[in-house]
């Protein structure tokens, strides 16, 4: 049975920080893997969650079965958070998946079962795993431009030219916010571009929100999830609560689908169920329990959003300093895409080479595509990481 199988292709992400892990050297930075660390370079379970854990611990009486599309309490949350329009909710519908990946797959299934030629169209680049995602679904897949790397932002106008040529019925997957890897997000001005040429060559956006609140806030994070909701017919969204509530390991996350009408969206709804019934039938209970008791409570709510907000500042307070220091060290404002760019990653628009050096002569782990995670450098790494980079220039 298993003798004609190949050796396993090694994930670049995961194996490099495993190489990192095997790294003796005390100089040594980690900003390969994909997660929130503190200054002190740990990944924390958060007070709300920790608070919302021991509640749902002191309340479950029972391990028995939830339904198929998990908690429905869970749901109505998730969605909210996303989408709060009433109006919009009353055509829309929300799956709990196993984290965003499960609900990138579910509802690249949903295309495949909709559409079965469609085309899905990532930017270029996207999140490693959004072409395998849709592959595995039978999909096939094409990329539209979408990164500068002379600029370090999004060419709007290269994409806009792009998407014009996408036909009708075709999908195009979007990042929500903080684009991973590039963390050059789309301006207001591209989502309303964007949404017109969805009505006009009548393709299905497909937004990706793995990082809200991890931006420029919980709420400016979603307008373009929220413009495109209001002013199209339909959407596929996934939503993650991966980073914003740092539940990594519990994989929740959603599947949401807006359609014309609620019979609509019950229907895409039923046809989603019956595909993860063949797959894990039910997602996970634990991660949507926490969620749910947080959103649903205002206090927890509140301590939950505090938290988040400290996470997003840091954040933005490590891209200015590390440009500072790397405009001091190169007297130039070359890096100044560092604080513009929004979430946990950015490009450095270096070369393959150029990031073994920075791991090889440094220590410092960024991912070959010119990806770092700026949420993986601590306070006192700053300066080291800073001369690091301004030296393999
Ligand atoms: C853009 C994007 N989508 C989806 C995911 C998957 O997230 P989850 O842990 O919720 O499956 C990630 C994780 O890194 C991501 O960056």
């Amino acid at each position: 049975m298993f003798s004609n199988l190949p050796a396993p292709v090694q994930d670049p992400i995961l194996s490099l920080s495993q190489a990192s892990r095997l790294d003796q050297r005390d100089t040594k930075v980690d900003l390969g893997i994909g997660v929130y660390k503190n200054s002190d370079g740990v990944t924390p379970v958060m007070q709300s969650v920790l608070q919302a854990q021991n509640i749902v611990l002191q309340q479950q009486t029972t391990k028995a079965y939830v339904g198929m599309a998990g908690d429905e309490e869970f749901n109505a949350a998730a969605l909210s958070l996303v989408l709060p329009d009433s109006a919009i909710a009353q055509r829309a519908t929300s799956i709990q998946t196993p984290g965003a990946s499960g609900g990138l797959r579910m509802l690249a299934e949903l295309i495949a079962f909709s559409h079965p030629n469609a085309t899905v169209w990532l930017s270029n680049p996207s999140y490693v795993n959004h072409q395998p995602v849709m592959e595995a679904a039978g999909l096939k897949v094409k990329h539209y431009r979408y990164f500068d790397v002379k600029t370090k932002q999004v060419d709007t106008a290269a994409m806009l030219d792009d998407l014009a040529k996408v036909k009708a019925k075709d999908v195009v997957l979007l990042h929500g916010c903080c684009h991973n890897p590039t963390g050059a997000d789309l301006s207001p001005e591209a989502w309303k571009q964007v949404t017109e040429l969805a009505h006009k060559q009548g393709f299905l956006p497909f937004i990706d929100i793995a990082y809200q609140g991890f931006g420029d806030g919980l709420e400016q994070d979603a307008f373009g999830v929220r413009y495109m909701a209001e002013h199209l017919p339909e959407l596929l969204v996934t939503s993650s609560c991966s980073k914003n509530f740092g539940l990594y390991r519990e994989r929740t996350g959603s599947a949401i689908i807006v359609a014309k009408n609620g019979t609509h969206a019950a229907n895409a709804r039923g046809k989603v169920l019956q595909i993860s019934r063949t797959s894990y039938t039910m997602p996970p209970a634990h991660g949507a329990s926490i969620v749910k008791t947080i959103l649903l409570d205002n206090d927890l709510k509140a301590a939950w959003f505090n938290e988040l907000e400290q996470m997003r500042l840091r954040l933005v307070s490590l891209r200015h300093n590390l440009c500072l220091e790397l405009e001091k060290r190169t007297q130039t404002n070359d890096f100044d895409f560092i604080k513009q760019h929004k979430g946990m990653f950015s490009v450095l628009g270096y070369t393959s080479e150029q990031m073994i050096r920075l791991r090889e002569e440094f220590a410092v782990y960024g991912v070959n595509d010119g990806r770092i995670n700026i949420a993986g450098l601590r306070e006192q790494d700053l300066n080291y990481v800073a001369s690091a980079i301004a030296k393999v220039r």
